[in-house]
This record gives structure tokens, sequence and C-alpha cells, in this order.
């Protein structure tokens, strides 16, 4: 390692003086420091990030279930301080560390104090709970994801409304952890986040040692790793189940060629049929054109196909919301409130850049447009 370098991390997480043991192997270090960078990275693109840092999102959202499954098998076959039963979840034990603050007592623990014990366990709890509730919201919503088989909007919904409670939640714990890790610091004159770092703490003065188990380093990589195998393997074995409720893949070639010729032909399944009953009544005055289609069959075809195919037939959330309509202007996408509410963020410039070519063409920044899922990861406004 460059002299700066050592010198940079020293200054970051200086040395406890004196003898020092080692408390934190490098796995629960590496697990530590990577989920608080899965965990920041969800968070921003969650609560800030909008629809286009979706995927960024879900990529967050993967590495956590896998990191926490990897620290599992450490917890239950690794050594020292790393192993659960070194800091069993125990109210009693608890309620004793409350009693030695609340007295001025200060009994020294190298690994998690019980406290501290619950929260890990609490944190890893409600982040699985995120996680899940993330997937299947993700399921109802956009029909993606291992549940998109199993999970209709309604139920998509619900579950979303529950999603963002339990971030929140972790917001607090989180809060709630950082200030535990500053109190004992203090009270104990230890540096604990530098500890977190380089994994040594202090040898004076001593401290219970870690129940005397062997590590079985190998069994806690083969059990974790093969923890996320079973996983990996679950989850594609459910993202394989037939989807419904989805809108038409692609669009009718005589309605595409026929509707496409002033605009991007919209996906059938942006209006409800009544307001394609109705717009196809009169093509005459269609927005202060003329577009009706001449032939009486073709005018057929392509209503039916628009009715067959329109927003009650789908289950997507674009679907659900394309059935509510401003009533001062119920034939027009753009003027829907889900519509406004989910591009009132982008300024009235961009939509007039000639390569936009304005709001109702959808195609110049939705790439999956013509398929009418209009997936957050195919986002893309040009420049
Ligand atoms: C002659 C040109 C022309 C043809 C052909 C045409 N349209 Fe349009 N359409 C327009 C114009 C102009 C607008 C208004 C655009 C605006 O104000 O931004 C419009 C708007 C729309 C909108 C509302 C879009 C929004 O901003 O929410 C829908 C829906 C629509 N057309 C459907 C159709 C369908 C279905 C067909 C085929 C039967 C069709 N159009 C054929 C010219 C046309
Ligand atoms: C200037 C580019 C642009 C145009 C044109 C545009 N959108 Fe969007 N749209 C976006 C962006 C950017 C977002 C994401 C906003 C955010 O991050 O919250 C978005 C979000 C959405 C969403 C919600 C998120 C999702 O992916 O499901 C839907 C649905 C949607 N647009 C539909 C439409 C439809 C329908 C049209 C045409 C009538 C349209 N958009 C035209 C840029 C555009």
């Amino acid at each position: 390692m460059p002299p700066f370098l050592r010198n940079l991390i020293d200054r970051i997480a200086p040395m406890p003086r004196g003898d020092s043991v080692r408390v934190w192997p490098w796995t629960v270090r590496a697990f530590h420091w990577s989920l608080v960078l899965a965990v920041g990275v969800a968070a921003v693109t969650g609560f800030v990030g909008g629809m286009s840092a979706l995927t960024l999102h879900l990529v967050a959202g993967i590495a956590i279930p896998v990191l926490i499954l990897l620290r599992i098998g450490v917890g239950l076959f690794g050594g020292g301080y790393a192993r659960f039963d070194s800091f069993p979840p125990s109210k009693h034990a608890a309620l004793e560390h409350l009693e030695d603050i609340r007295g001025g007592r200060h009994e020294r623990h190298l690994g998690h104090n019980p406290l501290g014990a619950l929260m890990v366990y609490a944190m890893m709890a409600v982040l699985l709970l995120i996680v899940l509730t993330g997937t299947a919201a993700l399921a109802g919503m956009f029909k993606q994801g291992p549940f998109r088989g199993f999970i209709g909007f309604n139920a998509g919904w619900l579950i979303y409304g529950l999603h963002q409670p339990l971030a929140w939640l972790l917001v607090m714990m989180v809060a709630a952890h950082l200030w535990g890790v500053w109190f004992e610091g203090t009270r104990g004159h230890e540096n604990l986040v530098a500890a977190m770092i380089h994994g040594r703490k202090a040898a004076e003065p001593p401290a219970p040692p870690p129940p005397a188990r062997r590590a079985h380093p190998l069994l806690a990589a083969a059990s974790g790793i093969g923890a996320v195998a079973v996983a990996t393997l679950l989850v594609y074995r459910a993202s394989t189940a037939p989807v419904g409720g989805l809108p038409p893949a692609k669009l009718d070639p005589a309605y595409a060629e026929q509707c496409g010729a002033c605009h991007t032909p919209y996906s059938p399944v942006l209006a409800p049929a009544a307001v394609w009953r109705q717009l196809m009544g009169d093509l005459r005055h269609h927005f202060g054109e003329d577009a009706s289609l001449g032939d009486p069959r073709l005018h057929q075809r392509i209503l039916d196909y628009l009715v067959a195919n329109s927003a009650e037939h789908s289950d997507t959330l674009l679907s659900h919301r394309m059935m509510q309509r401003n009533p001062a202007d119920p034939m027009r996408i753009t003027a829907t409130r889900f519509w406004r509410f989910m591009h009132g963020g982008i300024p009235a410039r961009v939509f007039a850049r000639k390569k936009v070519g304005g709001r109702g063409n959808c195609s110049a920044c939705h790439q999956d447009a013509r398929s009418g899922r209009f997936l957050p990861e195919n986002i893309h406004i040009p420049d």
C-alpha cells in the first residue's frame, strides 16, 4: 500500500493505542460497508431519484438480500464476534444494558452490545421486508421481477403502500444506530467507527471473550453462497411463470399505419374503451384536423382493435391510471392527472426540443411506447 494511502487510512481510522485485539473479521467489515453503500444508493434513488432512477434502485435492492444471505452464512458458521451466538437477541441482556446506562455503569463489550445486537437483527429483518414489498410492488405495478406472474395491480399497489413507510422506519433505525455508536463510543472512550474499518479494538480494559466455537470458513462460505444460489434459482423459476394483464406487445399494423400518420401511434392501453369509441366516433373533427379514414371496414377494424385492447384489458399501473380521465379534456392522454404528475418535473423546453417533438410524442423518450409498457428502464430523453 502506498504510504500516502496508509496515512490517510490512519487518519480516518486510527489504531487503538497500546495492545489491540482483532474483533471484526474482514467478512463483517466488508458486509457492513457494502450494506451501507447499497442502502445509501437505494435510499437516494428511492426518495429523490424518481422513476428514471428505478434501475439503479433495483440493483441496490438486489444487492441487499444477497449481502444479508452471505452474512447469515458467516453468522452461523464463522468465528469470534461475527457469529450470531456471540450476540444473541436477548431481552434480558438488553434491559440489563439499559440499567447499566441508567446507573452510569459501563460494562465493556468487544462485539455488539445487547442493544446494538437487537438493532442489527431488526435492521436486517426490516431490510428484507423492504426488499419483499418492493419486489411485490414492482410485480403488481409494472409486471416485472420474479413475482410478476403472481401479483395483480391492486395487491401490488396495496403492498407498495407499505414499502415507503418501512423505508422511513429504516431511516429512523439507522439514525438510532448511529446515535448508539456515538453514545457507546463516547462512554467507552473508543472509536467504534474506526474499529469497523480496521477491525481492531484496544485490549484493555478486558472484556468477556466470544463463545469458544471453532470457525468453519468453508462451511460459512458454502452456506452463504448456497443460499444465494437457491434464492436465485427460486427467483428464476418464479419469473418464468406466465404473466397476465399485459398490453399487446405489438401494434396492429393497419392501426399503426393509419393512426401513426400524423403522430406516434398510441398504444390502446392509453385510454379506456369509452374514450376510443368517442374519439373514433368523430375523426372529422380530431383535435382540429380531419383524420377520417374513408374506408368504413378499416374504420371498424381499428375501432374493434382499440376497444379489444383498451386500458380495461391490462393490469398495470399505467392502464389503471389511464382509466381516470380529465373531465375537462377526456380525450387527451397528456391531460390525465397521472400523465401530468409523472411529467411535472420535466421543463417545457425539453418537450419543445426538435428531437422530442412535443408532449404527445411518447416514443421520443419512451423506447417501449409501442408495446404500451412504458417501463422506467426504457426512458431516455434525447438531447
Ligand atoms: C391528420 C392527422 C392525424 C391523424 C391521421 C390522426 N391524428 Fe390523432 N391527433 C392529431 C393531432 C393534430 C392531435 C393533437 C396533438 C396536440 O395537440 O398535441 C392528435 C391527438 C391525438 C390524441 C391525444 C394525444 C394527447 O396529447 O394526449 C389521441 C389519443 C389521438 N390523436 C389518437 C388518434 C387515433 C386513434 C388516430 C387514428 C384513428 C389518429 N389519432 C389519427 C392528428 C391526427
Ligand atoms: C420528454 C420526454 C418524454 C415524453 C415526450 C414523454 N415522457 Fe413519459 N416520462 C418521461 C420521464 C423522464 C419520466 C420519468 C419521470 C420521473 O423520473 O419521475 C416519464 C414517466 C412516464 C411514466 C411513468 C413511469 C413509467 O415508466 O411507467 C409513464 C406511464 C409515461 N411517462 C408515459 C408517457 C406517455 C403515455 C407519453 C406520451 C403521451 C409520454 N410519457 C411522453 C419522459 C417523457
